[in-house]
């Protein structure tokens, strides 16, 4: 192992993680891996930010004993030594690697990178932002868990002679603008989903190891239970206060994002079918099983979920991402109304995705769940 190796696995404070992505910037230039989590589009992973003051302001008396059960949990650091490279990992042979995979899983890599990169700048900023003890300490927690995920990916790629450069990242990147309650939503079903996919992938390469074709995968593990664990930091936060997923407005909102997220996921997923055979994984099937391990956590705090089952759903999300590719190839050979046109599918299938009817669901009085997958 080398020392940079070791140093970025070490980081536990996002300052950490940045003063090595700045020395690494003087030893490394990989522009085409930057520009790739650059991108700004519907799909790619974004950065986000959020009015710190209101989410400073939370009050956690009301759900303090999960809290500080979750808090020390946090605190005992169980991954403190996982994300290192050890005799584990085995070699990469990145040159011999079938040119649509290595494109397709160098592409799921900083796009993963860039993912959790996103989650540890808005964790990170709002523990500089804020007073609140309680709130603060979760970000900080959190933001080190992000820093160490983005920074393993990122060994990962240094391999096959990439790197996102997360400093240019944090300064170049455009942010988007959410109200705290749509931070919690969004956020709360990343953590949860990500915590399903890598869960997913994890089981399904533990039955058919004949498919993990790179050592990243048996990190997952451990990885998914920090996702987990941020997930359910933010299931606390909402609540404490019931109106976040009670009032008829804001359920609206929790279905357009359960909507949108997972219609994101299908069509992203889809846009790497080398990727998805390497794995032996149909991604019909685990978008399905992704969706569905994710309802099921989701019943902890949303009083809905997406009817996953229901005749409309498959097929609406197949014509969304025919639409979505159909617009990619018009944007690439500049054909303005075949663009419009495939503008218009892809808004009419979410619509018709949105509209299905969805699941009632009575939250139960104890959010908290352990990872049981
Ligand atoms: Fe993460
Ligand atoms: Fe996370």
């Amino acid at each position: 192992m080398n020392m940079q190796t070791k140093h970025t696995a070490d980081a536990t404070t996002v300052e950490e993680g940045l003063a090595i992505a700045e020395a690494q910037d003087r030893l490394y230039n990989d522009e085409m891996a930057t520009e790739t989590a650059m991108a700004n589009t519907l799909l790619t992973p974004r950065f986000y930010t959020t009015d710190f003051d209101e989410l400073d302001a939370i009050d956690v008396s009301g759900v303090r004993e999960d809290w500080d059960k979750l808090i020390a949990q946090m605190e005992a650091d169980p991954n403190r030594g996982h994300f290192k490279k050890n005799e584990d990992w085995d070699t990469v042979d990145w040159d011999g690697m079938d040119p649509d995979l290595k494109k397709e899983f160098i592409d799921f890599l900083i796009s993963s990178c860039t993912a959790e990169f996103s989650g540890c700048v808005l964790y990170k900023e709002m523990k500089r932002r804020g007073n609140n003890k309680d709130i603060t300490q979760l970000f900080q927690l959190m933001a080190r868990d992000e820093a160490r995920h983005a920074g393993f990916i990122n060994d990962a790629l240094r391999e096959a002679g990439l790197r996102v450069n997360l400093g240019f990242l944090t300064q170049k990147k455009k942010y988007t603008y959410f109200r705290p309650k749509f931070i919690y939503y969004a956020t709360y079903l990343s953590e949860k989903i990500g915590y399903a996919r890598y869960i997913t992938i994890f089981r399904h390469l533990e039955a058919h190891p004949e498919h993990r074709f790179h050592p990243i995968f048996k990190w997952f593990r451990e990885w998914c239970n920090d996702e987990f664990s941020h997930g359910e930091a933010f299931a606390l936060l909402m609540k404490t206060d019931p109106k976040l997923t009670q009032s008829a407005t804001n359920k609206l909102w929790i279905k357009f994002f359960l909507t949108a997220v997972y219609a994101t996921m299908y069509v992203r997923d889809h846009q790497r079918p080398a990727f998805h055979k390497a794995l032996g994984v149909d991604p019909d099937w685990y978008a399905h099983e992704v969706f569905t391990k994710t309802s099921e956590l989701s019943e902890q705090i949303f009083p809905l979920t997406l009817d996953i089952d229901h005749p409309k759903w498959q097929p609406t999300l197949e014509a969304l991402q025919k639409a979505n590719v159909d617009l990619a190839d018009a944007v690439e050979n500049k054909q303005a109304m075949k663009k419009i046109g495939a503008q218009l599918r892809a808004a009419k299938s979410f619509a018709t995705l949105f509209f299905i009817p969805s699941k009632k669901n009575v939250v139960p009085e104890n959010t908290r769940l352990e990872p049981v997958y």
